[in-house]
């Protein structure tokens, strides 16, 4: 006889424990854990019985090219790596408001040759409806149902065989298979698992829009990343028009790549040449002003960044940052104290990536120590200068990769002298107009904005 044996699983992040357990100790979830019995015996003595398993080598295994649904949207398709892999599946996470549906629902009205059912969980059609003709785009082929089942979705989406199924979205919807509340982990697992097996088994592509919590993740369990293919986190400052699509999990393409999108009173518009858009309209000669030259996945962009250095009324000094961690800028703030005397622990400083941009690159290091400078000693940095490097805890400036690109892009922006880290010398490989500066440490970043 075999024998059962019984383990405690957290239904959130799949931590395992022999007995119940409050709180994960690995996720941190409360009541996530379930019991779950299995037979205690050894897998391998039924592993004759379970039918042969294929072992061949790997020089015999043929390749056929995956198939990709093309968007007609140049941002997704480049985020997604060339178009939506047929059969995969997407996930979209997003604060509130910040143009999910609107970008899922522009996608299914601009494949009007592909057929798409789009499911909405949240919006009855009319809603939809009213969406449609702000966007002012039409497709016959755009198929829309309003319903929370999911067994209700798969049947439907068999019965209709869509090219593409859009499910706005995964808290929303519910399965009889769990009896818990619409949102609870094992609903949106339980859902997540439905639909997956609909898009492998029927090779459509699957895309899926997630809710985000206060502190940016993925409502729902943890593993629903795990589930998927590809994960996009769309963001940006809702006060601001701009939204960035990013990817941060693909298994068909690189992860950080990046696509940008203006908010409009008519959908969300792909913006082409995000440095132009994010340097119109600034005023020169200001203090507190530096531009970096960014790159986020296969893109350059040159961004502005914004300083306030002021003196402080408060015992702890203020420190605010919009689109840069808090914590580097914390780090910044020390070494520049520490290596360069710059006394800042008694100035509030605020920070911000104008745009609403939130930059990951490293290399914008550079730029916000000049404009924490120029604020502090309050004199302008010319607006003909960009940077390029990553600061070090010593003070050094370290050198960061794609040099060629960041030289070309600032070139065709205009700018005269690109300040890089020394170490980078060897990576200028073509002859430019514009100067590179190759500067070694924080104190020679300071005399050349002083001079
Ligand atoms: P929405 O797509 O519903 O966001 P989400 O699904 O992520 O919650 O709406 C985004 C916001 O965009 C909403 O406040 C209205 C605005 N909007 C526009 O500015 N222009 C438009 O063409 C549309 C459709 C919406
Ligand atoms: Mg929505």
């Amino acid at each position: 006889m075999a024998k059962e044996k019984s383990v405690y699983v957290c239904s959130n992040c799949s931590y395992q424990s022999s007995a119940y357990i409050g709180k994960c100790p690995q996720c941190g979830a409360w009541g996530s854990f379930e019991q779950k019995t299995f037979n205690a015996q050894p897998q391998a003595k039924h592993a004759h019985s379970a039918g042969q398993v294929l072992v061949q080598p790997i020089t015999q295994i043929t390749y056929n090219d995956t198939q990709r649904l093309n968007l007609k949207d140049t941002e997704l398709n480049r985020v997604l790596g060339g178009g939506l892999v047929t059969g995969s599946v997407v996930l979209i996470g997003g604060e509130p408001g910040i143009g999910k549906s609107t970008l899922l629902l522009q996608i299914a009205l601009m494949c009007s040759e592909c057929k798409v059912l789009y499911v909405s969980a949240e919006e009855s059609a009319q809603q939809i409806k009213l969406r449609q003709m702000r966007m002012n785009i039409s497709s016959d082929n755009c198929l829309i149902m309003s319903t929370d089942s999911a067994e209700q979705i798969v049947q439907t989406a068999c019965q209709e065989k869509p090219q593409l199924l859009i499910v706005d979205s995964v808290q929303t919807i519910t399965t009889s298979q769990s009896d818990s509340f619409a949102g609870s982990i094992t609903q949106v697992r339980a859902c997540a698992d439905i639909l997956t097996e609909y898009a492998k088994t029927n090779n459509v592509p699957v895309i899926l829009v997630g809710h985000i919590t206060k502190d940016g993740m993925i409502a729902g369990p943890k593993i629903l990343e795990h589930m998927v293919d590809t994960v996009l986190q769309f963001e940006g400052d809702k006060n601001y028009g701009y939204r960035i699509l990013r990817s941060v999990k693909n298994r068909f393409g690189a992860t950080n790549e990046l696509g940008i999108y203006e908010m409009t009173s008519y959908g969300l518009q792909g913006v082409e040449n995000p440095s132009k858009v994010l340097l119109s309209g600034r005023e020169e000669h200001l203090s507190g002003v530096a531009i970096c030259a960014a790159t986020e996945g296969r893109r350059t962009l040159l961004t502005e960044t914004q300083a306030l250095v002021s003196p402080s009324y408060y015992s702890s000094p203020q420190r605010i940052s919009n689109g840069f961690d808090i914590r580097r800028l914390n780090m910044l703030l020390a070494v520049l104290e520490k290596k360069a005397g710059v006394k800042v622990s008694n100035k509030d400083v605020f920070l911000n990536i104008a745009g609403g941009l939130k930059i990951n690159d490293p290399a914008v290091d550079l730029a916000i120590l000049a404009c924490i400078i120029s604020s502090h000693q309050d004199i302008a940095v010319s607006d003909k200068f960009c940077f390029a490097a990553e600061a070090g805890l010593s003070g050094e400036i370290r050198p960061v990769p794609y040099i060629d690109r960041r030289m070309k892009e600032a070139q065709a922006m205009g700018f005269e002298k690109i300040f890089l880290s020394k170490y980078n010398k060897d990576s200028v490989t073509e002859k430019y107009s514009i100067r590179p500066v190759f500067i070694a440490g924080i104190n020679d970043l300071i005399e050349q904005l002083i001079k």
